[in-house]
């Protein structure tokens, strides 16, 4: 079983304090900072760029975990990774070559993530796999913080855990979207180990207190 992280989702955060919201969820446990990128054409949302995740990674000593809801993100590998990313996550739904998408993270010298939405299946990812060091599972739609968990999309988890297993890999599992207190045993029961967590967090009033929480929570499902 691989470490659990908690990624708190920069999303949630007021971005007036977000260096010191952030330092709070490090001071709850949390390793990994997750920050979403949105484009406005991928997802029906725009959120912020390279400038914003710059000044976030320079902030804080966590890994940084960018998850790019952006269409073609080939086009912007380059600058998320001399922006700071440490692991750089793409949706298989956004590119029109994969493995060059996947293979542009790799030659940056980041770790690669991918992703799939609640309708496109593990197997349509079951060819790339072997490029992944991160698999992130949507359990809501992408777009917005602060929707409803999909607990029928665990499934996924534990199909990624079965086939890495069976096929000698060794990615990170992760899981985004509705993640809580409520429901983080469950994803690790599943085989998540990544929990990225918006609202459940960084939108809470002790942030500190609330990425413990979600930790403790979440080692229950070990
Ligand atoms: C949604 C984003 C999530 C979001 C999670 O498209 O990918 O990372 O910030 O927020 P919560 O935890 O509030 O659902
Ligand atoms: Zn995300």
């Amino acid at each position: 079983m691989k470490k659990i992280k908690l990624s708190p989702s920069a999303l949630s955060c007021n971005f007036a304090n977000a260096g010191v919201q952030i330092q709070a969820s490090r001071d709850g446990g949390a390793e990994y900072l997750h920050l979403d990128v949105m484009d406005g054409i991928f997802v029906p949302n725009i959120s912020f760029g390279q400038p914003v995740v710059k000044s976030l990674a320079k902030c804080t000593d966590m890994v940084i975990d960018t998850h790019l809801m952006i269409t073609e993100p080939i086009r912007y590998i380059e600058d998320f990774a001399k922006a700071g990313s440490d692991i750089i996550t793409v949706h298989v739904e956004a590119c029109t070559d994969v493995k060059a998408t996947l293979n542009k993270i790799k030659e940056c010298g980041k770790k690669v993530g991918l992703s799939i939405k609640p309708k496109t299946p593990v197997s349509a990812i079951y060819e790339y796999l072997p490029l992944c060091d991160l698999v992130l599972v949507m359990t809501v739609e992408p777009g917005f913080g602060g929707q409803k968990f999909m607990a029928d999309m665990l499934p996924k988890c534990e199909e990624l855990r079965e086939y890495a297993q069976k096929n000698g890999l060794d990615y990170e599992i992760s899981v985004d979207g509705g993640v809580s207190a409520e429901n983080a045993h469950l994803c690790v029961k599943a085989g998540a180990n990544v929990l990225v967590a918006g609202s459940s967090v960084l939108g809470k009033e002790d942030i500190k207190k609330a990425a413990e929480d979600v930790l403790r929570a979440a080692r229950m499902g070990e």
